[in-house]
């Protein structure tokens, strides 16, 4: 689909995701091809800076982040402005309007604008009415598309407030609510692998799956952001969106066809299939915790609460496992056990489906587990486990395992980021990959009882930075028997 000429106006221009991966990522389109053949990009925020300063700063970033140079970076540059404007005034918003219409002409964008909120959420729902008390929201003259950063909401009635409030200006088929875990190659690719082959889908039940285990471990701990994360926790930062699409991914029945509407309406029902958690429930199938000190890789880290901006009694998680399970006919009774957390000991998002065993053991030893391991980042790839016969004399059983990586595929390199893939998505007018209301609201209705039981007075347990997370939520998966995956930053296991 070819993308039409259109204007991008990023709000938050002069703030850490313009500059890590925003403007990295419309470059990198913009080195292949990919762009509009006409298209503009005006950074918006309150700092006063004019066009050259604002080229100067992005061009400074893309050298640092991309290694960018030549004629390549002063001719992206060049597509570059920069309005200030104090976004909580309505009355400057009207700064834009001339400011637009000279480059929607220079660029003949015939109106198209895509505008991404990439400031502080208090911001989300003051944006939209802004830009309509300027008629800047209206599809009359080309269309006009709003892509919104996490966080959708702090809980279940903020998520409705907001969403309210953007709806009375912006319709549903305008806003890109965006979630980068669904921009992955890899959680695209769990599509693709359950519906394009015949040979998982079949298996893919309550029938032959024994549990589901979705890991997305950090070994960073929260760096400089700790005013945002206190104010977060890894239940709004990460699990609320990012693994709860995850599992729908997981989760899902096939769409009748892959577009926006069907894929969503799936995604929805699935998430809408979450067994709904009673305060007895979170006392018994959650868990949450927070790093102290320890010592991830060679390095000594700080604890949680000796981070900058964090204020020194938090009781913030930085760790969070839940089991949950899906009240549906293709999953009812089978525990899918979910964990996050900071200054874990590795990087490594990975969904495991741990397939039931034979019913009747033939050799001496137990035969290993199949499993299906999809590995999400880093090294991504799949790797199937099983059970061989060991050479040599007896019926000895060991696991081995087939191994797929991404690297080996000569295609590999040319791969888009997440970024790059949602960006390039949405100037498309193509909403498959992003959360609708219906999803974001699924996901807070299952975590509000969490946030509620946080909020009175929950336990936190600690756990030692570089370790898994602490005691308890062995403990929690141990109640049926089984133990957690001990990933490491690389797939392949030695046979
Ligand atoms: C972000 C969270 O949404 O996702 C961060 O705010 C987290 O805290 C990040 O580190 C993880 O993303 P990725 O792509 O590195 O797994």
């Amino acid at each position: 689909m070819n993308i039409q000429n259109n204007c991008i106006v990023i709000f938050g221009a002069s703030g850490d995701l313009t500059h890590r991966k925003l403007i990295p990522a419309l470059y990198n389109l913009y080195k292949i091809g990919r762009l509009a053949e006409n298209f503009s990009v005006l950074g918006v925020a309150r700092t006063e800076m004019d066009d050259n300063a604002f080229r100067q700063k992005m061009r400074e970033a893309l050298i640092k982040h991309e290694k960018a140079n030549g004629e390549s970076l002063d001719n992206f540059c060049a597509h570059l402005y920069y309005q200030a404007v104090n976004t909580s005034d309505s009355q400057d918003y009207g700064k834009l309007v001339p400011r637009l219409d000279e480059l929607h002409d220079k660029y003949q964008t015939c109106g198209n604008t895509l505008y991404y909120l990439s400031t502080p959420p208090s911001l989300y729902g003051v944006i939209p009415e802004c830009l309509a008390a300027h008629g800047l929201n209206t599809e009359e003259y080309g269309w006009k598309r709003i892509i919104v950063e996490k966080p959708f909401g702090y809980d279940i009635k903020t998520a409705h407030e907001l969403d309210v409030q953007i709806h009375r200006f912006f319709e549903e088929h305008q806003i890109y609510r965006i979630d980068h875990y669904l921009g992955k190659e890899t959680v695209q690719n769990l599509l693709v692998l359950r519906f394009s082959n015949g040979l998982f889908e079949p298996l893919w039940n309550r029938n032959f799956i024994d549990y589901i285990e979705i890991t997305g471990a950090e070994s960073i701990g929260v760096e400089d952001r700790g005013g945002y994360y206190d104010g977060s926790g890894a239940m709004r930062d990460m699990f609320q969106n990012h693994l709860l699409q995850v599992l729908a991914m997981v989760a899902m029945e096939p769409p009748a066809i892959i577009n926006a509407n069907s894929m969503r309406d799936e995604v929805a029902k699935v998430l809408y299939c979450l067994h709904p958690l009673t305060a007895e429930d979170v006392k018994n199938n959650v868990v949450l915790g927070q790093y102290a000190r320890g010592e991830v890789g060679d390095e000594q880290v700080k604890s949680y609460l000796e981070e900058k901006g964090v204020p020194s009694d938090s009781n913030t998680e930085t760790y969070m496992a839940v089991r949950c399970e899906i009240d549906n006919w293709r999953w009812a009774g089978v525990p899918f056990y979910v964990r996050t957390g900071k200054r874990l000991p590795t990087r490594v998002t990975e969904v495991v489906i741990h397939f039931k065993t034979t019913p009747h053991p033939v050799f001496s030893q137990n035969a290993p587990e199949n499993k299906l391991i999809i590995r999400v980042q880093p090294d991504e790839g799949i790797s199937m486990r099983f059970g061989l016969k060991k050479p040599g004399a007896g019926f000895e059983a060991k696991e081995v395992s087939m191994d797929f990586r991404y690297s080996d595929l000569s295609s590999a390199s040319s791969l888009l980021t997440a970024y790059e893939r949602l960006l390039l998505d949405s100037m498309k007018g193509d909403a498959t990959l992003f959360a609708r209301t219906d999803t974001v609201h699924a996901c807070w209705e299952f975590v509000q009882p969490i946030l509620d039981y946080k909020a009175n007075g929950g336990r936190v347990y600690e756990y030692e930075a570089g370790s898994w997370g602490p005691k308890e939520a062995d403990k929690l998966i141990a109640k049926s028997g089984r133990v957690w995956r001990k990933p490491s930053g690389q797939m392949k296991k030695k046979i």
